[in-house]
């Protein structure tokens, strides 16, 4: 029996070994397929420079650059092999269109990639990234790609421009949106969901290519601005701003898209260490990488070239296989190959890399979409999906009681009389659906206050609802109505906060990042009458709260939740669902602060054990790391967030107070560390354990904390659970230089708790 046992045991083991062996292998088996490599080679040899060069180029379609003078002009552009990719074909009778003309007129028959920026969804519009990130669920990341996948391609796009896995700690930028927050951990592990939620187990007809961006460093634009140059060590490009980008091409990503921006004074377009030296030779990255919009002739502007000619030779020497719409690679590397500036085996290697995607995807041997089958409606399973995405996306940021009341103001209980719904955001269907909304419709989302008006119904109270004012209002005209409804209510729900396709995403920084138009001062007017109010902020970046957070009893970040925005609110609101999501962005108390990250280093003057919040009294206050204006800490830290219950964390045990740096540089050892959590309240809710660790008597100075480990639990009321965490080489390893990384000898601090400022340490010797 025990035979039997052992050896259903081992036999059970070796298949959950295998299969994740199995999927990793068969996610990148197109990166080195003998058949796929042979096609190419016998491809290459038909194949005219022209022809070659053409692979290299991207046009938007119907944008007036490329030829689109005309439809014949297009038509006969890729009868000639000149168009190896389209972007922004979203009809799929066009798509099928222009890949007959490949297929059947052009000499070679190489199809045609199409590609769009497939963001959070493709006709179901979910939460914006930051909010899915803010879920902390990498299942229901791949899932919701996975979603976004199959009805993309339903339409014959087989390439997203997503995910963005720009790190950002700046929340002046506004597409600090489009990516997972300030953390490189918790970013590379949603990196790595989203391209198997695109790419699928294995690339099959409901796979899209995923084209990881910007690389690199686009999210660090100094001051905030879009475009913007960044300065910044090679630590801290390769600890923080590769991280998410490694992890992605571990995870088989097909593509990358090279940035806009300058790193130490080279656009990542033309930028020879990133692109040739890191992405292919020291990660072997065997997918093709794509400019961005423009960001080869950008190299005019940047100051690197004086013409696109020269443009052209920088951006496809540093590693830019394909052109997106600087129109530049058609027109000068033909010359710059006969002039011998660009060898022919070069642009074979571009061409190669192209072609290997576009086998990888089947587009030769099926280049063609059912047209039949396209996806134009919602399909319901999925509009339940982007329901869950919503809810579990939500930040509980405050929740106080209101006016001497035994409880928090949220959830509302169920018998309440009048419910006022107040504020610019309470209706806006476009502003839900967030920046890049592929073909989502905005009659398609159901808003908060249909929402309400459901459950008024159902549940027998009065909703009374005013907009106050536009979301960058200047007028208080209706504020007085406004005024008049909270009145009359028992409790307020304030909508307010940013539009979303104007003032989130590309183009969009600020340079204040509170309450847009006169939304203050709505919020102050109704604050003055003293109702209970729980504010819903949606916004797209961390906002300064501080004027906000005092005069209302609760917040809850709603990001941009997408078309299910409504229903998902009401029942986070009603408490048919508590609060599950936690912050991965720092929450400032004021601009002044920003940047600010959870993983910043120590100084050498920090200004422990003093009283921040008034100014500093004498020399011994003053000359310290501090603002004399402003304290130190974030108004909300990054891992944070409350819901309907309280959870109590024991301090983390080790098992070991001590370890050695051979053992651990060599794996034979790891840390194990268990704490544990306990729910105190009287409702069950989800907590995101999380693990942080800090070093200190390394050779540089480390962060005073960093993310290293997470896990999302459900507990019931009372329940009690020991999670736990293991700490090893991948945990503890600092970079030393190149590729080579170490763990060092160091006091190590372990927290797990529920955010980056919570915790009781504990310490173990890394000797
Ligand atoms: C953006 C990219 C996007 C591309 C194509 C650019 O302006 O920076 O993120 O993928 O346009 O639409």
């Amino acid at each position: 029996m025990r035979k039997f046992r052992t050896a259903l045991v081992v036999v059970l083991v070796w298949s959950i070994v295998s299969a994740h062996f199995v999927s990793a292998q068969t996610r990148k088996q197109w990166q080195n397929a003998p058949d796929i490599e042979r096609r190419i080679d016998t491809l290459l040899k038909q194949m005219s420079l022209e022809e070659k060069v053409g692979q290299l180029n991207q046009y938007s379609y119907g944008q007036p650059t490329g030829p689109t003078t005309g439809r014949s002009s297009v038509e006969e552009s890729i009868r000639r092999g000149e168009i190896g990719s389209f972007l922004n074909v979203t009809d799929p009778v066009i798509s099928n269109r222009l890949q007959r003309i490949a297929m059947e007129e052009s000499r070679l028959k190489i199809p045609i990639i199409f590609g769009l920026d497939v963001i959070h969804g493709y006709r179901t519009i979910f939460p914006v990234p930051l909010a899915l990130a803010s879920t902390w669920d990498a299942n229901l990341v791949e899932r919701v790609s996975r979603i976004a996948a199959e009805e993309a391609t339903s339409a014959g796009i087989r390439w997203t421009f997503s995910p963005m896995v720009d790190i950002a700690r700046d929340p002046r930028w506004g597409r600090i949106t489009e990516g997972a927050g300030e953390d490189p951990y918790l970013g590379s592990i949603m990196a790595r969901s989203y391209v198997r939620g695109y790419q699928g187990e294995a690339f099959g007809a409901q796979s899209m290519a995923a084209c990881a961006k910007h690389y690199v460093a686009y999210g660090a634009a100094e001051a905030g601005r879009d475009y913007n140059s960044v300065d910044m060590s090679e630590r801290q490009l390769r600890e923080v701003y590769l991280a998410p980008f490694k992890a992605a091409v571990d995870e088989g990503v097909a593509t990358l898209m090279a940035s806009f921006n300058t790193i130490n004074g080279m656009p990542a377009s033309a930028n020879q260490f990133t692109l040739n030296q890191v992405l292919r030779r020291e990660w072997n990255f065997r997918g093709f990488v794509v400019s961005d919009w423009g960001s080869v002739g950008e190299l005019i502007p940047h100051g690197v070239a004086n013409d696109l000619a020269t443009a052209t030779r920088k951006g496809f020497l540093a590693g830019v296989d394909m052109d997106m719409e600087s129109n530049a690679y058609l027109r000068h590397l033909p010359n710059a190959i006969k002039a011998g500036q660009v060898s022919q085996a070069a642009i074979d290697e571009a061409v190669r890399r192209i072609l290997r995607v576009k086998f990888a995807l089947g587009l030769f041997d099926k280049p063609y979409v059912d047209e039949k089958n396209a996806i134009t409606t919602l399909p319901a399973g999925n509009v339940m999906a982007a329901r869950e995405a919503a809810e579990k996306s939500f930040v509980l940021l405050k929740n106080e009681a209101a006016n001497g009341a035994t409880g928090p103001v949220l959830p509302i209980r169920s018998g309440i009389g009048t419910v006022a719904l107040i504020g610019p955001l309470a209706d806006s269907q476009p502003d839900m659906l967030g920046t890049w909304s592929a073909k989502g419709k905005r009659e398609d989302v159901i808003t908060l206050r249909t929402a309400l008006e459901s459950r008024a119904k159902r549940d027998g109270f009065t909703l009374l609802y005013a907009k106050g004012t536009e979301i960058r209002g200047i007028s208080d005209s209706g504020f007085a109505q406004a005024a008049d409804v909270a009145a009359q209510a028992d409790v307020v729900l304030l909508a307010l906060g940013e539009d979303a396709s104007w003032m989130n995403g590309e183009a969009a920084s600020r340079a204040f990042i509170d309450l847009p138009g006169n939304q203050q001062q709505l919020l102050e007017r109704i604050a003055a009458i003293g109702k209970p109010i729980a504010l819903v902020l949606f916004s797209g970046r961390p906002l300064a709260l501080t004027p906000v957070a005092s005069r209302v009893h609760a917040i809850l970040e709603a990001w941009s939740p997408g078309v299910q925005a409504g229903p998902a609110l009401e029942r986070i609101i009603f408490g048919d669902v508590a609060p599950a999501g936690r912050l991965t962005v720092t929450f400032p108390r004021s601009l002044g602060q920003v940047p600010i990250y959870h993983s910043m280093l120590n100084t050498g003057r920090p200004a422990v054990g003093l009283d921040l919040t008034r100014p500093p009294m004498d020399g011994s206050e003053k000359f310290k790391s501090r603002y004399i204006d402003e304290q130190n800490t974030p108004l909300y830290p990054f891992g944070f967030g409350v819901t309907y219950t309280n959870f109590e964390y024991s301090a983390p045990q080790v098992n070991v107070q001590q370890a050695t740096v051979d053992e651990l540089n060599s794996g034979r050892a790891q840390i194990r560390v268990t704490a544990d959590v306990k729910n105190t309240g009287a409702r069950a809710g989800e907590e995101v354990v999380q693990l942080y660790i800090g070093l200190r008597g390394t050779s540089v100075a480390r962060p005073i904390r960093q993310l290293k480990n997470f896990r999302r639990i459900a507990l019931g009321p009372g329940e009690s659970r020991r999670v736990e965490f293991t700490i090893g080489r991948d945990e503890l390893a600092i970079w030393q230089s190149d590729t080579k990384y170490e763990v060092e000898p160091a006091e190590l601090t372990i927290w797990v708790a529920s955010n980056a400022q919570a915790g009781t340490p504990t310490r173990v010797l890394l000797k």
